[in-house]
C-alpha cells in the first residue's frame, strides 16, 4: 500500500444506491494531503442516489448492471476492467449490495474493504438493525474490514461502537450507527493509505494505534 509520502492511493468505490459513506469518503479525499483519491464510483444500479454525489465531485462514474451480464464473472470483469483502467489499487465497498465471487476476493485479496452496519461477526447479512432490536443486543455499531470469500468476513480495521436505545425503531437506530459509519469508514481508509495496517494469520494490526482504553457501558453504570 502507499505510503503518505508516496502518490495518493487510487480507489475505487463501488455502490448500489444512497451513497451516504461515498459521500463522506468523498468528503475526506478532498482535504489537502490526504494520502488517498477516488479514481473512479461504479454503481450496479443506474439510479443510485450515490452516483450523483460522484458526478457532483467530478469524479469519473459508471454503471455496472449485473442484469447486463450472463453470469457473475461476466459482471466482475466488466467492474475490473473500469478499476484497472483506473489504476485503483484498492476497492472500497460502500452499501454495494451484490455477493462479490471467491474469485473476485481473492484476486483483490487484501485489496477490498467494505463497511458493514454491525459490530461483526455479529450480525452479518441483511435486515441489520432489525436484528438487532429483536435480540435486545445493548451495543451495536459498524465495521469495516477486508473482503473474504464469505459475506460479511475478513480481517477487522476499525470499529466503531453505538448504545441501543429502549426506544429505538430500526430508523433511529440506523441513523445513529450511519453517523459512526461516516467517521469510521474514513477512518479505516487514512490508516491503509497511510501504510500501518498490516494483516497477520488474518488479523489486523495498525501501527500506531490510539486506543481509548475504557469501557463503554451501556446502559450507563455507577
Ligand atoms: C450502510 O449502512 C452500509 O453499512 C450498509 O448499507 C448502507 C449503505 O448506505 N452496507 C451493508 O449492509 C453491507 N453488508 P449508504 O449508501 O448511504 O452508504
Amino acid at each position: 500500500m502507499a505510503s503518505a509520502s508516496s502518490a495518493p492511493l487510487k480507489v475505487g468505490v463501488l455502490i448500489s444506491g444512497r451513497g451516504s459513506n461515498l459521500q463522506a469518503l468523498i468528503a475526506v479525499c478532498a482535504a489537502t494531503g490526504f494520502p488517498a483519491q477516488i479514481a473512479c464510483v461504479i454503481s450496479n444500479k443506474a439510479d443510485a442516489k450515490g452516483l450523483d454525489h460522484a458526478r457532483k465531485a467530478n469524479i469519473p462514474a459508471f454503471v455496472v448492471s449485473h442484469k447486463d451480464y450472463a453470469d457473475k464473472a461476466g459482471f466482475e470483469a466488466a467492474m475490473e476492467a473500469v478499476l484497472e483502467r483506473h489504476q485503483v489499487q484498492l476497492v472500497c465497498l460502500a452499501g454495494f449490495m451484490r455477493l462479490l465471487s471467491a474469485g473476485f476476493a481473492e484476486r483483490w485479496r487484501d485489496r477490498v474493504i467494505n463497511i458493514h452496519p454491525s459490530l461483526l461477526p455479529a450480525f452479518p447479512g441483511l435486515d441489520v438493525h432489525e436484528k438487532v432490536l429483536a435480540y435486545g443486543v445493548k451495543l451495536t455499531g459498524c465495521t469495516v474490514h477486508f473482503v473474504r470469500a464469505e459475506m460479511d468476513h475478513g480481517p477487522i480495521i476499525v470499529q466503531a461502537a453505538v448504545p441501543v436505545l429502549a426506544d429505538d425503531t430500526e430508523e433511529t437506530l440506523a441513523a445513529r450507527v450511519l453517523q459512526a459509519e461516516h467517521k469510521a469508514y474514513p477512518a479505516a481508509l487514512r490508516l491503509i493509505a497511510e501504510g500501518r495496517v498490516n494483516i497477520i494469520d488474518e488479523r489486523t494490526f495498525i501501527a500506531d494505534a490510539a486506543i481509548a482504553g475504557e469501557a463503554f457501558f451501556s446502559p450507563k453504570v455507577r
